[in-house]
């Protein structure tokens, strides 16, 4: 069986190309097995997951569990807010806890940057990170990505542009990550406030101006504003963001061009996105989501069989 190069998949900067094909061809095989008429295979029979989530979320969760249960896995979903952790216990308590239960993986979400590499550096487990605050979201630019490869055959070669609220996201970081690592151009577009510092040296083209930048592009990928992440005001109002960076039908259809829609979800309909363009038949947002569960699958089944060295 071919391996990955990690133990833990704790983001998409730590994966090679390799990697990330291997990833791919397998997703192939499990999108053939969950649209048979029997979705399951017992290649998890021996394994159990935790789905251990911190902050919200229905895509990534259900995703993972459908994921887990199409592999005959042993599945136990922990949510904090129903949890012990309300009456004061750390996060490593929480997992050594469930560990204790003889579970062999832990799939976690936190609203914390880095927390999924604390727990790989001081837990015996492999770790899946579903999304550690602002930082990395590798699940979803795997899938992504395989989603791209599946509407335009292969990724290599596309111009792919990120649009919005890049500053607070970590579906952009991982997508610019692993669209580079494929051979796709990257560009990002969004007001300037909500535009990293950073994201220069990430070697990928920015443009403030959303006709310039949908004119570039094969594929926009939609980005939510993420308010709640949001200390200050990065811009005056929802209204005049709409005005100038969000995208619709009338705009769309003045470029007389073919634009792959994509947007990770939750969408804010009528703020970054309307809904004749989320809906429209450019879109492959509901396409992201079913390819979700082949690649989480692929994820889980290839880390299951990785050596714990
Ligand atoms: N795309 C995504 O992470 O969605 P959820 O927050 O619903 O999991």
């Amino acid at each position: 069986m071919q391996q990955l190069s990690v133990k833990h998949l704790l983001g998409i900067k730590d994966l090679t190309a390799e990697d990330i094909h291997l990833i791919f061809e397998t997703a192939d095989n499990f999108k053939q097995v969950i649209n048979r008429p029997i979705k399951k295979v017992p290649s998890l029979r021996d394994i159990t997951i935790a789905n251990v989530f911190f902050e919200n979320s229905t895509r990534t969760r259900l995703s993972f569990e459908l994921a887990e249960k199409r592999l005959s896995a042993d599945v136990i979903n922990f949510s904090s807010s129903s949890s012990s952790v309300k009456k004061g216990e750390t996060l490593l308590d929480t997992v050594n806890n469930i560990l204790a239960m003889k579970v062999d993986m832990i799939v976690m979400r936190h609203s914390s940057v880095g927390s999924p590499h604390f727990l790989a550096k001081h837990v015996k487990c492999k770790i899946v990170n579903a999304g550690d605050g602002t930082h990395e979201h590798p699940t979803q630019a795997l899938l992504d990505a395989f989603s791209i490869r599946e509407k335009l055959g292969d990724v290599a070669g596309k111009k792919v542009c990120i649009f919005g609220d890049i500053l607070h996201s970590r579906v952009a970081l991982s997508n610019i990550f692993a669209l580079q690592k494929l051979g796709a151009q990257v560009m990002v577009c969004g007001p300037k406030t909500l535009l990293p510092t950073y994201i220069q040296e990430l070697g990928v083209k920015i443009e403030l101006n959303l006709r310039k930048a949908l004119e570039w592009c094969d594929v926009a990928n939609v980005l939510r504003i993420q308010l709640e992440r949001q200390t200050i005001k990065y811009f005056p109002s929802l209204r005049e963001y709409s005005l100038y960076y969000g995208i619709n039908k009338t705009l769309l259809d003045s470029l007389k061009k073919e634009i792959v829609i994509m947007h990770p979800g939750p969408i804010n309909r009528g703020v970054e996105i309307t809904s004749d363009v989320a809906d429209s038949k450019h879109s492959i947002i509901l396409n992201q989501v079913e390819n979700g569960v082949a690649i989480r699958m692929a994820v889980l089944y290839l880390l299951a069989g990785a050596s714990n060295n």
